[in-house]
């Protein structure tokens, strides 16, 4: 079946990913939501606990990391197919088996990896990690993604990653995980709204700026 542009659904999820894709033309094509959903989530605590659970288990992913990129992506493929004709890299790959030998989709799975392995790195340098999710959250904004959907990113990694740790995935390493989760989601939500200030500052200064540059002129 041939899916032409008009046909291609846009799925909230991928949004996710448009960041990844730095400088990528197809971000463009969403249209901007201003205002999209941005009720405050409480910022949770990560406790010594946590930090600690969270770097002993890293050791074990990381050796995998290449891997859990991929399972990551193809989860969400798998559970959201329309996915699929939003990254038109990976809209002609019908059969997900293929999609794993996909090198753009290692690439992409690679990315989001780095960026959790920067956070797990600054864990105990918490406003250098502020600082990382914060830029991450602005980034989305340019990349049109909005805050709703950032945590189902934290569930395929969750999902991933359980059978790589085997016997070690308890209850606690999974609350530790979910619990960092939901920290960078709150961040990255604080990174979106921030920017979406910026932008519409940088408007209406625009707007204001306009009539006096004609009096200049006159
Ligand atoms: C489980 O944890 C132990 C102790 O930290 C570690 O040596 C081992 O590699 C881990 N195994 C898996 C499958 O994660």
């Amino acid at each position: 079946m041939i899916k032409g542009p008009s046909t291609r659904k846009t799925c909230t999820f991928c949004k996710i990913f448009f960041f990844l894709e730095m400088g990528c033309a197809i971000s463009g094509l969403v249209p901007k939501q201003v205002g999209d959903v941005i009720d405050d989530v409480p910022i949770v605590h990560l406790t010594d606990e946590h930090r600690e659970i969270i770097k002993e288990t890293w050791k074990v992913i990381q050796e995998n990391i290449a891997k859990v990129g991929i399972i990551m992506f193809v989860g969400l493929f798998e559970t959201h197919p329309e996915c699929k004709d939003v990254f038109f890299l990976f809209r002609d790959v019908e059969d997900l088996e293929r999609l794993r030998n996909n090198k753009e989709l290692q690439t992409h799975g690679l990315r989001i990896m780095h960026f959790i392995e920067k956070s797990v790195a600054r864990l105990n340098q918490m406003e250098r990690l502020d600082q990382l999710i914060l830029d991450l959250g602005k980034s989305h904004y340019r990349y049109n993604s909005p805050p709703k959907y950032y945590m189902y990113v934290g569930a395929e990694f969750i999902r991933a990653v359980q059978p790589i740790l085997k016997d070690n995935w308890t209850s606690e390493v999974e609350e530790a995980w979910k619990t960092l989760f939901l920290y960078i989601t709150s961040i990255m939500k604080q990174g979106y709204v921030e920017e979406e200030k910026n932008q519409r500052n940088t408007m209406a200064n625009t707007r204001r700026e306009r009539p006096e540059k004609r009096l200049n002129v006159i």
